[in-house]
């Protein structure tokens, strides 16, 4: 049942590749050049009344959520707002009818995810779902439903669910932009090419596990680490830093690399273990000077870098490299080598992957 591999942690990280053709699928029309959300049963015209977007959802999928709001802010200039549902349900948020709602989750059964979902249509907003379980109680009450085709997860650490969210939001922002308008259709059918490629470069990456499992031993033997990064860089190391505490039980943060100064700069010392992901091509120059910060401080840095920025060897101790893209997609590419982290440190430390300690697959109550 686990296809050859020792959890299903590993099994679901090398299903990705598939995960991501199966949510793309038939959403993608046979010129290459459109998207088709036929499940969508949203108007044009109910589109063009949106004027503003929530993202709600728990845990991993909530970062699959930051990056949904990039993706649709950059590619429909509507303005998103990401929550996390436990807290979104009782802080009074301002929803209107001309409010979209977004949840996202690979069960569907989430508690407080389900009760913002309600929430929010009690207030009259329109609700979408994001999810990778057809017929889950999230599924039979929003009003629109986008399948993840991920298959059934089983680890508790959530990985191709997480991904395949991702193609999601991808999708659903071209599918925006349009129908409204925002973008021309050269950089639509540009966009959509990439997201093609995506599948052989997660192959290619998942290639690199040697290196990757080797940073993963050393980081292993410490208690205390960092990722930083700026823009979408920043929501990956979220969830780079979520799957590491949650199956290894190191204790990670990760920071906005330029808030580094602001605080966390105090608590960099000699050895102490840097995961800096600087894939955004226009926020390099910015990130790298973050990571010299840190350097300067003693710090060990693993930096993950797009193929053609390899200038960032020069100032880490170990980089990974990941196929070119655009940067709207790299988190699609960058967050393999930080789920393979956290499987190897998991494994070097004797843990039990697929199950961690205190965690459930599916968080049923409040
Ligand atoms: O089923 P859901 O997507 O609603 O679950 C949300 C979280 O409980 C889940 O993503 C959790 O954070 C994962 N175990 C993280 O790997």
């Amino acid at each position: 049942e686990k296809a050859g591999f020792d959890h299903f942690m590993m099994k679901e990280i090398h299903e990705q590749p598939k995960a991501y053709r199966d949510t793309m699928g038939s959403r993608i029309d046979a010129s290459g050049r459109k998207v088709v959300l036929n499940e969508v049963k949203l108007t044009a015209e109910q589109l063009r009344d949106v004027n503003q977007i929530h993202i709600v959802a728990c845990g991993t999928a909530y970062h699959a959520g930051l990056i949904g709001k990039n993706v649709i802010e950059r590619l429909a200039r509507i303005p998103v707002e990401t929550d996390v549902a436990s807290e979104y349900r009782y802080r009074s948020p301002i929803i209107t009818k001309n409010t979209l709602v977004i949840v996202v989750s690979q069960s569907g059964e989430t508690a407080d995810t389900l009760a913002a979902l309600r929430e929010a249509k009690r207030n009259g907003a329109r609700v979408l779902a994001i999810t990778n379980v057809v017929g889950s109680s999230v599924a039979r009450e929003a009003d629109d439903v986008i399948v993840t085709w991920a298959g059934p997860e089983i680890a508790v650490a959530s990985t191709k669910a997480y991904t395949s969210q991702l193609i999601a939001f991808y999708l659903f922002g071209l599918y925006l932009a349009q129908t409204l308008g925002t973008q021309d259709e050269a950089y639509i059918a540009e966009v959509i090419d990439a997201i093609k490629l995506l599948p052989e470069q997660v192959e290619y990456i998942l290639g690199q596990a040697e290196a990757v499992k080797q940073v993963a031993e050393q980081v292993a033997t410490h208690e205390d680490l960092f990722f930083i990064g700026r823009g979408m860089d920043y929501a990956v190391a979220l969830e780079g830093s979520l799957k590491l505490k949650e199956i290894s039980y190191i204790h990670s943060e990760a920071y906005a690399a330029g808030e580094l100064k602001h605080g966390t700069l105090a608590l960099i010392e000699d050895g102490i273990p840097v995961i800096a992901l600087a894939t955004q091509h226009d926020l390099f120059e910015k990130t790298v000077s973050n990571i010299k910060e840190v350097k300067a401080r003693g710090a060990y840095v693993f930096g993950i870098h797009s193929a053609g920025e390899d200038e960032l060897k020069k100032s880490v101790d170990q980089t990974l490299e990941i196929p070119k893209t655009l940067p709207l997609l790299t988190p699609a590419l960058s967050v393999v080598p930080l789920q393979l982290l956290a499987y190897y440190a998991s494994l070097a430390r004797g843990n039990d992957v697929d199950k961690p300690r205190n965690l459930a697959k599916s968080v049923t109550v409040e």
